[in-house]
């Protein structure tokens, strides 16, 4: 299985921090933002990673995860996202790296406490179909949430203004080759961008979503309050312990 961290976008809901840098690269607590979710890859045992980046100053990644010896990585892939087309069109420019290889997808502003090597050996004996992660939160409407009919997600609401349930689909996602299929068949949702929530539909309707709450706490860091309180939770108790 390939990784891919997708850290495009404009991060406008942290302008002006990200007025002359990329958001990723902001600092949370110690290390900089994308630390975080290579290492949640890396800890999964993948080995082959895949940056897509855009906006501001993407030389910079370059320059800060250079060839990725920091992460003991022998080599890092880089590609650019021309705009802010969502997280979907992001992730569509990683088709000629993967390969038709299955990918495990971490969003750029996600941390989290402990690491997903469960789910990820899972998905690695799953024949096909997709994977998401869930975690109960406190304000799901912030957040693409499951609707339930018992244990089974029949489908996802992004951003619900009333949510169906308390979690929320964390920015983790693993997919077989089909994902980009899908992509190509999306329209662009109201606020203009290829969701991945319609991606993770396609899958939900097909039958073939599996699921697991993650362990630990997670947080996004894509605003002003949960840029702050991921980095006090980093501080707290670390963050991608093994
Ligand atoms: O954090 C989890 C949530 O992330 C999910 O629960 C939602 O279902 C999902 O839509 C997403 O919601 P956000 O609205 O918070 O996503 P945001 O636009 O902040 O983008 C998150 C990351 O995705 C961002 O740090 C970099 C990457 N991205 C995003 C866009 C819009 C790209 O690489 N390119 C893009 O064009």
């Amino acid at each position: 299985m390939k990784g891919v961290v997708l850290a495009g976008g404009l991060g406008s809901r942290l302008y002006p921090l990200t007025k002359v840098t990329n958001k990723h690269l902001l600092p949370v607590y110690n290390e900089p933002m994308i630390y975080y979710p290579i290492r949640i890859l890396v800890n999964a045992g993948i080995e082959e990673i895949l940056i897509v980046t855009g906006g501001n100053n993407a030389g910079d990644f370059l320059r800060l995860l250079e060839n990725g010896k920091d992460f003991g990585l022998k080599h890092i892939n880089y590609t650019y996202q021309q705009g802010e087309g969502g997280i979907a069109a992001a992730l569509s420019l990683a088709e000629h790296f993967a390969d038709r290889d299955k990918i495990a997808v971490v969003l750029g502003d996600n941390i989290i406490e402990g690491n997903i090597r469960k789910a990820a050996d899972e998905f690695r004996k799953q024949k096909e179909g997709a994977r998401i992660l869930l975690k109960e939160v406190s304000d799901p409407q912030r957040f693409g949430v499951p609707v339930f009919e018992g244990k089974k997600i029949i489908r996802v609401e992004e951003k619900p203004a009333n949510p169906a349930s308390n979690y929320a689909v964390i920015g983790i996602y693993m997919y077989d080759c089909r994902v980009f299929e899908f992509i190509r068949s999306l329209k662009p949702s109201e606020r203009g961008e290829l969701e991945i929530t319609d991606v993770n539909n396609f899958y939900i309707r097909e039958g073939k979503m599996q699921w697991d709450v993650l362990d630990g706490w997670w947080s996004d860091a894509g605003t002003f309050e949960s840029l702050q309180s991921a980095g006090n939770m980093v501080a707290k108790t670390g963050a991608n312990k093994i």
